[in-house]
């Protein structure tokens, strides 16, 4: 098959306006549960998009937390995602779990957590993971992997068993302003249903799909 001619129809759900939660956090919490239930791999992966420059640009990071008062995730702040926040603080996230026919588009604010946010959950992390937080200098340009290994084995010596967090290490909460809840349907008529924030409440519409 040449790939003009992957498609597929969705059917497998419906959200109407009158299903949809009025908090758009509960209706996060609803579909990101639904899609952890659902065993899929990766159901807490979400691309952010950042741009510095009117230059976008996108990649996966894991969510590691949400509330009411936002999204988070965990990165280095040397990155070129850590230097593109640190230019334009507006980012948008997308999650797509493929099984569900679902879409999430958040857009919004970006803010680092606390040290002592970042701290805590650095703590929570494997020990290889907390290594390699050291050894990578996030989105430099390196001669090879053995220099990678290297890195690694020098800090796995250095600190044993109690790597400390990199000062450049650590998480990011973005706070919402819009989000799109999307749900395939039937001859590309796809529900969307959009909250946009407006002062301390939600409007929410329905788009076009
Ligand atoms: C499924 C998945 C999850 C990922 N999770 C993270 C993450 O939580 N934090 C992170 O810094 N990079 C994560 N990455 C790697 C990033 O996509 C990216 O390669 C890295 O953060 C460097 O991006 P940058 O150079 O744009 O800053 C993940 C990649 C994939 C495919």
């Amino acid at each position: 098959m040449t790939i003009d001619k992957i498609r597929r129809d969705y059917k497998l759900a419906s959200l109407n306006k009158k299903d949809a939660d009025l908090s758009p956090f509960k209706q996060f919490a609803k579909w990101i549960e639904e899609a952890i239930k659902a065993n899929l791999i990766d159901a807490s992966a979400m691309s952010i998009s950042t741009s510095e420059n009117n230059k976008p640009s996108s990649r996966m990071v894991l969510l590691k937390g949400y509330d009411e008062s936002g999204f988070s995730f965990y990165t280095n702040y040397e990155s070129k995602k850590g230097k593109e926040i640190s230019a334009n603080p507006n980012v948008a996230l997308l999650f797509y779990w493929a099984e569900l026919e679902r879409q999430i588009r958040i857009e919004g604010r970006i803010e680092k957590l606390s040290e002592k946010e970042s701290e805590e959950y650095f703590k929570s992390r494997p020990l290889d993971a907390r290594i390699g937080a050291w050894a990578s200098q996030q989105s430099k340009v390196i001669s090879n992997r053995a220099y990678l290994a290297a890195k690694a084995a020098e800090f796995a010596t250095k600190f044993a068993l109690n790597p400390p967090k990199p000062k450049n290490w650590g998480g990011y909460k973005v706070i919402p302003n819009l989000f799109e809840f999307w749900q395939g349907r039937d001859s590309r008529l796809h529900d969307r249903i959009q909250y946009s924030k407006n002062n301390s409440t939600w409007d929410i519409d329905r788009l076009a799909p």
